[in-house]
């Protein structure tokens, strides 16, 4: 087994390739978290119709762009920023806060807490209890909710625990930052992902708050993450035009400009994802919940965290197995409150599921 100190994130398959010698291409990737689709069908043939649009600056202020994402998320064009994926937009946002303390639900992605001490803010972790199956107790953050803190940072549904806060969850939520003077920033790049009816989304609140942000972004369920296009949504009209003044423009090309219009109205495509990744994500957890090794913690978007419960098995082993086999998953000991025996992987195409269940099998059950 290669000794590797550093855990691969998603988007390493350079570095697997050079560690491995697998070809990048031959990799299933399961820890990008990213639609097994690929891009919509039409968009392809659509943006070669259109290459030439990069003859000419976008739209500085993206209003076609805009207006097609509010409606594809139910709000208002003038609460809408896009930005170069949401990765473009934490930055922002944070650095609009510019928090002195803030409160993160961790384990989650890191890129927040990188942002927050960039910005020389401190950064508190709100612990999602194991023994709890990672679920939040609303009422006990509420506790924790004080007037010390300047920022929330929710990742909803959370990566990588695959868990999520309900809208009326968040609203409670909400009234307590109020309350103590604290803004949110509300993460939902998985959010579409979620069963409809389980009513995760927040965008709905930024109607009635004016301390939260809502950010989404195209890279993980219209699997476009080289296209760079998220958005961020608020009823914060200061907000969104102090942002609107810090950023640069153009930082949405006129291609991510065309290639957003298009999927935000793709319908046949989110539904098509949406019933794959529902019956994936039932089906795969279901499988695991029957395996003695392992407890799975039941997943609400595309990707579900592991926990491996023999004592002679850890993820670096699993990871091993797993990408000679070429197929990558997720070691979780680098996020906050995880070890090396946490592993998460998102839901392919089932032939594909099917093929990983069983190499996860080999090493797990026999
Ligand atoms: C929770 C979360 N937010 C944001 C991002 C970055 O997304 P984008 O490609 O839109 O910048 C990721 C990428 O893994 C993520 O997991």
């Amino acid at each position: 087994m290669l000794n590797h100190k550093d855990h691969f994130h998603g988007s390493d398959l350079e570095k697997i390739e050079e560690i491995y010698h697998i070809n990048k291409e031959d990799i299933i990737s399961f820890s990008a978290n990213i639609n097994p689709l690929g891009i919509p069908g039409d968009l392809k043939k659509y943006l070669s119709q259109h290459l030439d649009a990069i003859s000419s600056y976008p739209d500085r202020e993206y209003k076609n762009l805009r207006s097609c994402i509010a409606q594809y998320c139910g709000t208002n064009p003038q609460n809408v920023i896009v930005g170069n994926g949401s990765t473009e937009l934490i930055s922002l946002m944070i650095e609009n806060v510019h928090p002195k303390r803030a409160m993160i639900l961790g384990p989650s992605y890191s890129e927040y807490e990188r942002e927050i001490s960039l910005c020389g803010g401190h950064t508190l972790y709100y612990p999602l209890k194991e023994e709890q199956d990672f679920l939040l107790d609303v009422q006990d953050l509420c506790v924790h909710l004080t007037s010390r803190l300047d920022m929330l940072v929710i990742c909803n549904p959370n990566n990588p625990t695959s868990t999520s806060i309900t809208y009326p969850q968040m609203r409670r939520i909400l009234d307590a930052c109020l309350q103590h003077g604290i803004f949110a920033m509300v993460d939902e790049t998985y959010v579409e992902f979620t069963d409809p009816a389980s009513d995760v989304s927040s965008i709905k609140l930024t109607n009635y708050y004016t301390n939260l942000v809502v950010l989404r972004g195209t890279s993980k369920f219209f699997a476009a993450p080289g296209l760079r296009l998220g958005y961020a949504v608020t009823g914060n009209q200061d907000m969104i035009r102090k942002v609107s003044t810090r950023q640069n423009p153009w930082t949405i090309s006129s291609l991510a400009e065309i290639a957003g219009c298009l999927m935000f109205r793709d319908k046949d495509y989110q539904k098509q994802t949406l019933d794959l990744i529902t019956e994936e994500r039932d089906r795969v957890y279901r499988e695991l919940c029957s395996w003695k090794s392992v407890k799975a913690f039941k997943p609400s978007a595309n990707f579900i965290l592991v926990k491996i419960l023999r004592e002679d098995v850890d993820a670096d082993e699993l990871f091993d197995h797993c990408i000679r086999k070429n197929m990558m998953i997720r070691n979780c000991s680098t996020f906050p409150f995880l070890n090396n025996k946490f592993f998460r992987f998102c839901f392919m195409k089932k032939e594909d599921n099917d093929r990983l269940l069983a190499a996860l099998r080999e090493v797990l059950e026999d």
